[in-house]
């Protein structure tokens, strides 16, 4: 046996794991040039979640990040994270967008493709991997591990072998919740070495602490190469730390070579950066610890967390992981990992946070219910599908197949701001915020003005002057109800629910405007110091987004006949499936029980809000593409 090699992870499922993907180029420009002199096998530093976060978040182009790193790293192979048919977002794309992609991501500087599905459905594998054997770069093709009564090792080397026959030149052991065991992965990795012959390669995640145990003794069983990342990006969610595997293995048959003092000056940057920017050291919390229960994995606990807090539920955090489990076993055991985690993850969120398990389902969760992800592991429990899709049928085909060439259509709608091929490829993946940042691109260049997207400037944070909370017994008043001729009193229950509403969301006061007897809810962040938020949330009395709202209450509200839709969630609205269709509806539309009438987009996923009632469109109360709060009002239906 000779030496393990290393893969550096630090500049993608590093700050992945730990820092929500924030750290920029500029961040890591000072330390290319060490990395580079490191010797390690390769550095993963694209894909995944560092595309998406570049233009939604950092405002950054990503092929331009990719195009820096490569000519800083000139001896080192760059790798990327590509998700098969999903490239770096989060459903399936059509082929040609799939072959552009790996083509371009070839051409911009990666050397080696780290590829995988979901779940392990290699149909989902196939053109990508033709595409990157096309390229003639090395093509690592993943097992993804996980726990489950049908993940065998049978499950793991089957999938291992279909992969050596599609023309892997590796096999990647992805094990992104840290689930895998020592005794395992000795086993593991001795089985794929002797019955599939590739060099294997183990990406695991500490998590649990279960990281340095599993990659010695897969030392052991012949790995090739393991997975590491520099000290202040190792530990927690992220990777096991570089520093303790080569001090590990120094002075073994297995010597990985790697000079502890020159890692430190690494170490020592990045620590400099976190230091900076206040991002998290890698540390496992107990509710992490419990991943062995509930296998969310590291790049999705820490959006788990911030999603739960922007949905002003952080405290539900628990009955969320409890939920997880349950979810996932009647959706027939997909491994979480992108997207299928974001999936499971969201569908349990929102289990949790209506009440009602699978009264709310995105769009994504009936597409994987519809097998337009591939097939699941174990079929999805029949009750459940029934609850979710009703009697539509479920696709048996490589689910791929059934999309539409969108290369040209892509390169069409945005030639009159695409630079180039790379453009209309971050517009093929992400249409909308594609468009945004292109904007900002286009504006940063035209006034020379950084840093500010146009969003922000609209968003920016307002002041709103602390008011005191009105006693209960000050709203006991005679008001009239927008839209409706009556009049009625607000009874002792309506004011428990007002504070119960302000409870749950966080919401610290509230103020009663006369003239429109509508309250104005301010909002104020965790610590109650500072006002955050774009403007107060116009809430009529008698329509509160009161998720638990008893039938009797219901009933009244129903009895007025202006009804308002509200957001079950913080996240963005949009009123068209995408940029260049139609909007879902317009003022004036009469709309059926159940009918779409936009998109919220939460979590990543795009949740379709239905009407609950029918009637006519009176008003849209939000813009497209605008951030929404939980709660806030965003039409106005006029009830039958
Ligand atoms: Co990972």
């Amino acid at each position: 046996m000779g030496k393990i090699k290393i893969t550096d992870t630090s500049l993608r499922d590093g700050h992945q794991s730990l820092w929500a993907t924030r750290m920029t180029t500029d961040d890591m420009l000072p330390v290319l040039e060490y990395l580079d002199n490191i010797g390690y096998y390769s550095l993963e530093v694209w894909g995944g979640a560092t595309f998406d976060v570049c233009i939604r978040y950092l405002n950054e182009d990503p092929w331009e990040r990719l195009r820096i790193i490569r000519k800083n790293v000139k001896k080192t192979k760059l790798q990327m994270l590509l998700r098969g048919q999903s490239l770096v977002g989060y459903s399936h794309y059509p082929d040609d967008i799939v072959c552009k992609f790996v083509e371009k991501a070839a051409e911009n500087g990666i050397d080696i493709f780290r590829v995988f599905d979901a779940l392990n459905d290699i149909r989902n594998l196939e053109t990508a991997m033709k595409a990157i054997k096309k390229t003639g770069k090395h093509a690592q093709a993943c097992v993804v591990y996980t726990i489950s009564p049908v993940h065998t090792m049978e499950h793991f080397v089957e999938t291992a072998s279909s992969l050596k026959d599609m023309g892997a030149d590796s096999i990647c052991i992805k094990d992104m919740a840290g689930l895998l065991s020592p005794y395992v992965a000795y086993e593991l990795v001795k089985l794929l070495k002797e019955k599939v012959g590739l060099p294997v390669q183990l990406h695991t995640h500490y998590i649990g602490g279960l990281a340095v145990a599993a990659v010695l003794k897969a030392v052991e069983a012949g790995v090739d190469v393991v997975d590491t990342a520099s000290v202040p990006l190792a530990f927690g969610s992220s990777q096991p730390p570089v520093e303790t595997i080569v001090r590990a293995l120094q002075d073994t048959e297995w010597d990985t070579g790697l000079d502890l003092h020159e890692l430190f000056e690494v170490a020592t940057h990045f620590e400099k950066i976190r230091k900076h920017k206040g991002f998290e050291r890698g540390v496992t919390r107990i509710s992490d610890m419990k991943v062995f229960e509930h296998q969310v994995p590291g790049g999705m606990i820490s959006n788990l967390y911030s999603q739960l807090e922007e949905q002003k539920a952080a405290d539900r955090i628990d009955e969320v992981l409890a939920e997880i489990p349950r979810v996932r076993e009647d959706m027939g055991y997909p491994p979480l990992v992108t997207p299928t985690s974001q999936i499971i993850g969201i569908q349990a969120v929102l289990n949790v946070l209506t009440g009602e398990r699978y009264k709310l389902c995105p769009g994504e969760v009936k597409d994987y219910v519809r097998g337009l992800y591939g097939k699941p592991p174990v079929p999805v429990k029949e009750e459940i599908r029934k609850k979710i899709i009703g009697d539509e049928p479920v696709i048996n085909v490589r689910p791929a197949d059934l999309l539409d060439p969108a290369w040209e259509k892509a390169k069409q709608e945005v030639a009159h701001i695409a630079q180039s091929e790379e453009d209309v490829l971050t517009y093929a993946l992400f249409p909308q915020v594609a468009l945004k940042f292109f904007e900002y691109r286009q504006n940063k260049t035209d006034e020379d003005e950084p840093q500010i997207r146009p969003q922000e400037e609209v968003g920016e944070e307002i002041k709103v002057e602390k008011v005191k909370p009105k006693r209960p017994a000050a709203l006991k008043e005679t008001r009239k109800v927008a839209g409706s001729k009556e009049e009625d009193e607000m009874n002792i229950d309506e004011i428990r629910e007002i504070m119960l509403l302000l409870d749950q969301t966080g919401i610290a006061e509230l103020e009663l405007q006369k003239d429109d007897y509508r309250l104005t809810l301010r909002k104020f962040s965790g610590a109650g110091k500072e006002t955050v938020g774009t403007e107060p949330i116009k809430i009529p009395v008698q329509d509160k987004p009161d998720l638990s709202k008893t039938e009797p209450e219901k009933e009244k509200a129903k009895a007025d006949n202006l009804v308002e839709v509200v957001s079950p969630m913080v996240g963005t609205f949009y009123a068209a499936p995408s940029p260049d269709s139609p909007p879902y509806v317009n003022v004036g539309d009469r709309v059926e029980v159940g009918q779409t009438l936009c998109i919220v987009e939460a979590m990543k996923l795009m949740n379709e809000i239905k009407a609950e009632v029918s009637g006519v469109i009176a008003e849209i109360l939000v813009d497209n593409a605008e951030p929404v709060e939980y709660g806030q009002p965003l039409f106005l239906i006029e009830q039958d």
